[in-house]
């Protein structure tokens, strides 16, 4: 019976709150504190559930003001999904109130749209001393992406040679331009140079640059874009015997159109510029015009198919396997009042930090999650929402 803090109470906010509060068992005492009061109440006031669940306001860039909110709940895990700007301050806080910690995005600077996992992996030493553990990276990419890479590479391999994650939405919100998490880093990550990993080395690409025709399972064949993704970092560091690591996600022709204008004409840009006297950033200002991602779910028809095909071999023989979910997005509206998006990485957040909190994933230190045992991983995305399926023999990305 655990006392969690949950950081962050936009779309992915809503979904791990109320996953957690269906799971009472574990998650008996929840506290949801954001910027704004009023986003927590609203997710709040949308609950039924053995669990406590009460409300706080925080500004979790603010160590002083976030370690005093924990010392006053006394949480036994704090459950950040607020934004990756905010994970530094977070982790800060987490080890000077001496509690643990997990997130689902690795963090960025504000001012450079870079992301790595170098400042997290920097906190190894001060979390080990502590005793204390913080898991990064559980939602779906990464996270289960991670989970799913750690079960092959365990039971279908005894060497792995390539490693393709696949990132599929085929749903439609019915607007004309939106993303489906938090437009500011969903804009950042791809307007970058894409990136992956061949014999040793990283190659850039031009963002956007290879691309090519999957066919996912239940949906069909989609146009695919080769982009850098955070795990495939942890994965080849931890899985050495990778020699080609490759991320791909598909998007629709008028998200790409609209993108390329936004781009064209400076929307995108992320260095402050002057407006009237006053400085504002064109991308912080263009979030503001966008709809919020836990906007999007009431009217979402159509699915995600997200899974990692990994090929290499096993007693000696050549084999491909793949193993992915499917997640319906009005489903998902019907269940906890999200779209697919939100709910695939909710989910994943509520399993990782329920296997924290039994203590069935431990250890002292900053943890990928595919350095942990994927099997009760894999077995409580079946019971939660998220089952998962495998083909084997079938190579989808040549
Ligand atoms: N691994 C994955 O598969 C995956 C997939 C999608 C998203 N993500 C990550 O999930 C996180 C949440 O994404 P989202 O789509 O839910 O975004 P979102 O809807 O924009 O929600 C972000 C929330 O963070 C809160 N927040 C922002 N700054 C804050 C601060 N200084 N202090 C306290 N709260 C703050 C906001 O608060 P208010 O509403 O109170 O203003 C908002 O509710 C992001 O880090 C994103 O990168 C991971």
């Amino acid at each position: 019976m655990a006392r969690v803090l949950i950081i962050g109470a936009g779309g992915v906010g809503n979904v791990v709150i109320k996953k957690c509060a269906q799971n009472a068992e574990v998650f008996a005492d929840i506290l949801i504190a954001s910027r704004r009061l009023i986003s927590c109440e609203k997710i709040a006031a949308e609950i039924k559930s053995a669990a406590r669940i009460t409300t706080a306001q925080v500004d979790a860039d603010d160590v002083p003001q976030t370690v005093a909110l924990i010392r006053e709940f006394k949480p036994d895990l704090v459950i950040n999904v607020a934004l990756p700007y905010q994970d530094l301050t977070i982790m800060d806080a987490c080890l000077e109130a001496g509690v643990n910690y997990l997130d689902t995005a690795n963090y960025e600077p504000r001012d450079v749209a870079k992301f790595e996992y170098s400042w997290q992996w920097a906190y190894q030493e001060r979390f080990r001393k502590a005793g204390l553990m913080a898991l990064l990276g559980c939602g779906f990419d990464p996270g289960v992406t991670n989970v799913f890479t750690a079960w092959m590479h365990k039971h279908r391999f005894d060497k792995v040679e390539t490693l393709d994650i696949i990132d599929c939405n085929a749903g439609s919100h019915g607007k004309h331009f939106a993303t489906n998490f938090n437009p500011e880093i969903n804009i950042r990550e791809i307007t970058q140079n894409g990136r992956y990993w061949k014999n040793g080395a990283w190659i850039e690409t031009q963002p956007l640059e290879i691309h090519q025709a999957i066919d996912y399972p239940q949906v069909g064949p989609k146009e695919s874009y080769l982009l850098f993704h955070e795990e495939l970092e942890s994965l080849v560091k931890h899985f050495p015997d990778i020699k080609q690591a490759r991320f791909w996600m598909t998007f629709g022709q008028q998200y790409i159109t609209h993108l390329t204008v936004l781009q064209n004409v400076g929307m995108t840009r992320i260095d402050a510029i002057d407006f009237n006297g006053q400085k504002i950033i064109p991308l912080e200002f263009l979030k503001a015009l966008l709809p919020e991602p836990g906007s999007l779910g009431a009217n979402y028809t159509g699915k995600t198919c997200i899974g990692v095909q990994l090929k290499g071999e096993k007693d000696g023989e050549a084999t491909t396997h793949f193993v992915y979910n499917v997640c319906d997005h009005a489903a998902c509206w019907q269940e906890v009042q999200s779209q697919a998006v939100s709910y695939t990485t909710g989910v994943p957040a509520m399993i990782g930090a329920a296997l924290m909190l039994t203590g069935q994933w431990k250890g002292a230190g900053v943890f990928n999650v595919e350095q942990l045992d994927p099997d009760p991983f894999m077995t409580m995305l079946n019971r939660w929402g998220l089952p998962w399926q495998e083909l084997a023999g079938v190579e989808l990305v040549p």
